[in-house]
C-alpha cells in the first residue's frame, strides 16, 4: 500500500471513530415506480426507485395522513425502531442492441442484507454538540435527477470504482481520492460504491420545502471538522448518508461497451453521466429512538437500548410493487417509463 493511501485510510478510520457514526444495513423493501416526496400520489412516477425501510411506503405519504412508525408493520432495516424510508434511483446497463438490464446490488462489508443500502447517521466531529433528531413528518432530498453538469453535483455525492468486492468500510473517506462525480469510466472488478450524503443543518421550522431542499443546508465549512451551521439553518441534525453497492461485474467486458466512449450504465432516469445522482429521505423512527441514539453516541448497528432485529427478519420485510411492472432482471426494450 502506498504511504499516501495508508495515511488516508488511517485518517479516515480515526475520523470514523471520532464521529461515532451509526452504520447499519437495510435490505430491499421493494423496487417500484412511486415517489411520495417528489411526485406524491402519482402512479407511476417518472422513473424507477429502489426503496428500503418501513413497509408503509406508498405513493402518497403526507405527514398528516401517514406516520410510518405506526403505519408500518415491519422494516427492512436492522434497527427495528427505524421505519423511515430511504430511496434512490436504480441502475441499468444498456447492451449494444439497445436493451437494458438492472444492475444488482450487494451487501457492504460486515453487513448481511439482500440488496438495499447501508445507512449512516453521523453526529459529526464535535462530540459536545447537541444533535437534534428529525421531528415526525420530516423529509428531504439531495441532488437533482435532471442534472447533467459536473459542476452542479453537491458535495458528498460520488462513485467509487472498487477493485475488490469486500473493502474496508472506512478505507478512505467517501468522495476523496479517486472517487468521481461521474460514473466510473472503466470496468470495476469489485463493482461500484455509490455515496449519497445529505446536508446536516436544518432551519428548525419546516418539515419540508417546495424543492425539498430549502429547509436544509450545509455547514459553513467542513462537516467533518465540526464547522458551524449557517444562521439561516442553525439546527444541527444528524448527517444522513447512504452507500449503495452495485455489482457491475457481469457487465465488465469493455468490448461490449459503446464504441464512442460513452457509458453503458444508466440511472433509471436515463442518465448515463452519473451527474443526476440523488437521494430521498422520509423520517420514520419510532418515538424518541433516534434522539436516544444521538444522545447515547450510538455507533454501528448494535446500540442498546435501541432495538435490533435479526438480519433475517429485516430481509423478510418486503412489499409488493404498487405499480406492478418488470424491473429489468431480464432484458427490457426500454427503461421503465421511457
Ligand atoms: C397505499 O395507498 C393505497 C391508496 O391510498 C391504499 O389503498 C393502500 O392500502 C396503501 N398501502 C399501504 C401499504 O399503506
Ligand atoms: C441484447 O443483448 C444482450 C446482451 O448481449 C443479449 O443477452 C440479448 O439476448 C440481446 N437481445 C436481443 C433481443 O437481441
Amino acid at each position: 500500500m502506498h504511504f499516501k493511501a495508508l495515511a488516508s485510510a488511517l485518517a479516515a478510520t480515526q475520523l470514523a471513530a471520532a464521529q461515532e457514526l451509526m452504520r447499519f444495513g437495510c435490505s430491499e423493501l421493494t423496487i417500484d415506480r412511486i415517489d411520495p416526496l417528489v411526485e406524491p400520489g402519482k402512479m407511476p412516477s417518472a422513473h424507477m426507485h429502489q426503496i428500503i425501510g418501513g413497509n408503509s411506503f406508498n405513493a402518497s405519504m403526507l405527514p398528516e395522513d401517514v406516520d410510518p412508525s405506526t403505519a408500518s408493520t415491519c422494516t427492512s432495516c436492522t434497527y427495528s425502531e427505524d421505519f423511515s424510508n430511504y430511496w434512490t434511483a436504480n441502475l441499468y446497463y444498456k447492451a449494444r442492441n439497445g436493451t437494458y438490464k438492472r444492475v444488482p446490488q450487494f451487501a457492504n462489508l460486515g453487513l448481511y442484507v439482500k440488496g438495499g443500502m447501508t445507512v449512516y447517521y453521523i453526529r459529526g466531529y464535535q462530540q459536545s454538540a447537541t444533535v437534534r433528531a428529525f421531528p415526525p413528518g420530516f423529509r428531504m432530498f439531495v441532488g437533482d435527477s435532471t442534472n447533467r453538469d459536473a459542476a452542479k453535483v453537491p458535495k458528498g455525492l460520488c462513485y467509487r470504482c472498487s477493485p475488490n468486492m469486500q473493502q474496508n468500510p472506512f478505507g478512505g473517506a467517501p468522495c476523496t481520492g479517486d472517487d468521481t462525480t461521474h460514473f466510473p469510466k472503466e470496468p470495476c472488478g469489485g463493482g461500484w460504491r455509490v455515496t449519497v450524503t445529505f446536508p446536516s443543518c436544518w432551519d428548525g421550522r419546516n418539515l419540508d420545502s417546495p424543492d425539498h431542499k430549502a429547509h436544509i443546508a450545509y455547514p459553513q465549512g467542513s462537516f467533518e471538522m465540526g464547522s458551524p451551521c449557517p444562521a439561516s439553518h442553525p439546527v444541527k441534525i444528524p448527517q444522513v448518508m447512504y452507500e449503495i453497492m452495485f455489482d457491475t461485474r457481469q457487465f465488465n467486458n469493455k468490448a461490449d461497451w459503446p464504441a464512442d466512449g460513452s457509458s453503458p450504465f444508466y440511472w433509471s432516469m436515463k442518465d448515463n453521466t452519473g451527474y443526476g445522482i440523488h437521494g430521498d429521505y422520509l423520517f420514520g423512527w419510532k418515538g424518541d429512538a433516534l434522539q436516544r441514539a444521538m444522545d447515547g453516541h450510538c455507533a454501528n448497528d448494535r446500540c442498546p437500548p435501541l432495538q435490533r432485529q435479526t438480519d433475517q427478519a429485516a430481509i423478510a420485510c418486503t412489499k409488493a410493487q404498487t405499480y406492478p411492472e418488470d424491473i429489468g432482471d431480464n432484458w427490457l426494450s426500454a427503461l421503465p417509463g421511457y
